[in-house]
């Protein structure tokens, strides 16, 4: 694991971006799993400037995002399939149809679930996965469980994630309470991981997931056993780390 500190979110966004740039220079047909959350803005900020500057070309880039609130439509202001749209997808030469999100539309969830594991392994699996981390060590919408998940799934989240992500809705009781989200074993089978964490209040889980047991109660320790992961923290996110 190889661990980068900057002295600013921006800047490790920014960090992290050229990480993301390199591999779409060095192979247009890469497939890129991408993240939600406020911390990959800075570094989709970055890719939407290198992008207009002609230096990356999305025309040829799939991408899987990592996961999707379970009970709202993928038009409603919150969901990730129009966060992905308002930050990235409508600001970069990306072909929507080369653009997945999961989202459980038929009467049979798991087989929604099974297909979209299936259309990421047909694409020939994930070169690049963005992440960030969530307080209680989530990844993805994988929460502190008593295993490690595998594949795509529907989960119930946590109070502490529906705590977290009622700033982005009017109360708590809106937030959804379910999410699909793709699995630990699918986040680990990409060939590069990039984390991002910025702020204090991600520094506990991310001490979790460095130096603490790879333990599913800390979804995120499952990344120690990844061959090539990057974490991009800026100083508060890395404070306890000492
Ligand atoms: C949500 C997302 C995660 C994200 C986490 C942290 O739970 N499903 O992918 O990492 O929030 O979000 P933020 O970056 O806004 O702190």
């Amino acid at each position: 694991m190889n661990i980068q500190v900057y002295g600013s979110a921006a800047r490790a966004g920014v960090a992290a971006a050229q990480v993301l740039a390199a591999q779409i220079i060095k192979d247009p047909f890469s497939v890129l799993g991408l993240a939600t959350g406020s911390t990959p803005l800075p570094a989709y900020e970055a890719l939407v400037e290198l992008n207009k500057a002609g230096i990356i070309d999305f025309k040829t880039i799939r991408t899987f995002n990592l996961d999707e609130y379970v009970g709202i439509s993928r038009t409603h202001e919150q969901s990730y399939h129009s966060f992905m749209h308002t930050h990235l997808f409508s600001k970069v030469n990306i072909d929507p149809q080369n653009t997945q999100l999961p989202y459980p539309s038929s009467d049979d969830p798991e087989e929604d679930c099974r297909a979209y594991d299936a259309a990421i392994d047909d694409a020939g699996g994930i070169d690049l996965q963005i992440l960030g981390i969530g307080h209680n060590g989530h990844i993805a919408f994988n929460e502190p469980s008593d295993l490690f998940t595998y594949g795509t799934h529907i989960v119930e989240l946590s109070k502490s994630t529906i705590e977290a992500n009622k700033r982005f809705f009017d109360s708590a009781d809106d937030v959804p309470q379910k999410a699909i989200t793709m699995g630990i074993g699918t986040i680990m089978k990409a060939r590069e991981i990039v984390l991002i964490a910025t702020g204090q209040d991600k520094a506990q889980a991310v001490a979790s997931m460095i130096l603490g047991e790879i333990d599913p109660q800390c979804p995120a320790s499952a990344l120690l056993l990844h061959p090539q992961v990057t974490i991009f923290l800026d100083e508060d996110a890395a404070s306890l780390l000492q």
